[in-house]
């Protein structure tokens, strides 16, 4: 809270992305103080956190993007906002096909996070998943060759590799907590929100005159705003992108998020801006900023410019219901409820394992909720 105070009082009202950021990441922020995703005592649920299922499924969806490149060794799965390291655990319990192949790199920027991660996965040092190695007989580092079938092996990152890898980089709800500015249209001209201080020191808005390059994009992707409508200004995006399909040489990027038009935004604006602390919507940004995550709904027109930009090709966007659904959930969550019907009676370890997979199965398909999101899948041209 300081050091946003003392940064607008050395450079003025700042843009509402620079406020998100120390908020979010900076000294005190809600993610660097290692709260976020989890259950009781934790701040809103995510699919990963739902229970193990999701991991499941994304184990399956390991492999089939491990098959699509040919059944690569070594095969490296880049998880970007990796949290506490929950998905991870369960990727590895599900015991995927790829896995003697596979190294899994959980990127987090949150280091208190990346502390957190250790209960739940057994790290190697980055540098040996990432590096090509091999030795010698007489045990010298030899010609730099990927050694096969040492998987899995698991390291931790607070970025995205540097080195360019065969695999896939997945990202469940990062996209939505990258910080992002505000804009406002008056009927006429946008205007950009920054964060500045009122007479008593407290955080207030500010409008002050948008870019010309904001005021271009949103000239083409929200033509029809009218006074009063706020949207999004995801500046990082593109950055993100660009980052992930530099560290492919083959293979996809999936990201899994609140993703919507355009069009959609503006019907809800300014409800597409959120917080929230401990399960429940926690009102105003500005309020005590560290206490509360910040997050939106993603412009889907936004995902499609920073994907082309990184010079993605692909695009293919499902909800998650019909991503599960291609992914055999349905089966899963049919299997056991049968299994529940017919050993609810006995009420053992497995007739409750049964009922909570086919409530889970529901819950990551419900339409109105983690079933709607969006999986968009983009690939690094040449697969
Ligand atoms: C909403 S949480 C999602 C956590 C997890 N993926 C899940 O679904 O439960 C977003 C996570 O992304 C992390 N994060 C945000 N920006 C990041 C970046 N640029 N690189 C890596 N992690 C980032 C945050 O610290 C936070 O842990």
């Amino acid at each position: 809270m300081d050091a946003i105070i003392q940064r607008i009082r050395r450079s003025g009202p700042i843009p509402f992305d620079h406020f998100m950021e120390l908020a979010l990441y900076g000294e005190a922020g809600f993610y660097t103080n290692a709260r976020g995703a989890g259950r009781a005592g934790r701040d809103f649920l995510t699919s990963v956190q739902v229970g193990p299922l999701f991991a499941f499924m994304v184990a399956r969806t390991i492999d089939r993007e491990w098959r699509a490149l040919g059944e690569p060794d070594p095969f490296f799965v880049v998880e970007a906002g990796a949290g506490d390291g929950t998905l991870a655990k369960g990727v590895l319990q599900a015991q995927p096909e790829c896995r003697t192949a596979l190294r899994y790199l959980l990127v987090e920027r949150s280091p208190e996070l990346c502390a957190r991660q250790r209960a739940n996965v057994e790290l190697v040092d980055v540098a040996l998943l990432l590096g090509p190695h091999g030795q010698d007989p007489q045990g010298f580092e030899t010609e730099l060759i990927p050694e096969s079938g040492v998987g899995p092996l698991c390291a931790q990152s607070s970025e995205l590799p540097a080195t360019v890898v065969d695999g896939v980089i997945i990202a469940n709800e990062l996209l939505d907590n990258l910080a992002f500015g505000v804009a406002e249209f008056d009927g006429s001209v946008w205007h950009e929100v920054r964060v500045g201080l009122n007479e008593s020191g407290g955080f207030a808005e500010v409008l002050t005159p948008i870019g010309e390059r904001d005021r271009a994009v949103l000239r083409e992707t929200a033509p029809t705003a009218v006074a009063g409508n706020r949207v999004p200004l995801n500046r990082s995006l593109t950055d993100w992108f660009v980052d992930a399909a530099r560290s492919l040489r083959r293979g996809a990027v999936i990201a899994i998020d609140y993703i919507v038009s355009m069009e959609t935004i503006l019907q809800r604006s300014p409800g597409w801006l959120r917080t929230y602390s401990e399960h429940a919507h926690a009102g105003d940004p500005l309020t005590a900023p560290g206490s509360r995550d910040i997050t939106a709904d993603v412009p889907l027109e936004y995902i499609l410019s920073a994907a082309r930009s990184a010079q993605l090709a692909g695009g293919e966007l499902q909800t998650q219901q019909v991503w599960l659904e291609s992914l055999g959930i349905a089966e899963i969550a049919q299997r056991a409820q049968q299994h529940w019907d017919t050993h609810a009676a006995v009420g053992d370890l497995g007739a409750l394992k049964a009922r909570s997979t086919a409530n889970e199965a529901a819950l990551l398909c419900a339409p109105g909720g983690l079933g709607g999101f969006v999986v968009a899948r983009f690939v690094k041209a040449g697969i």
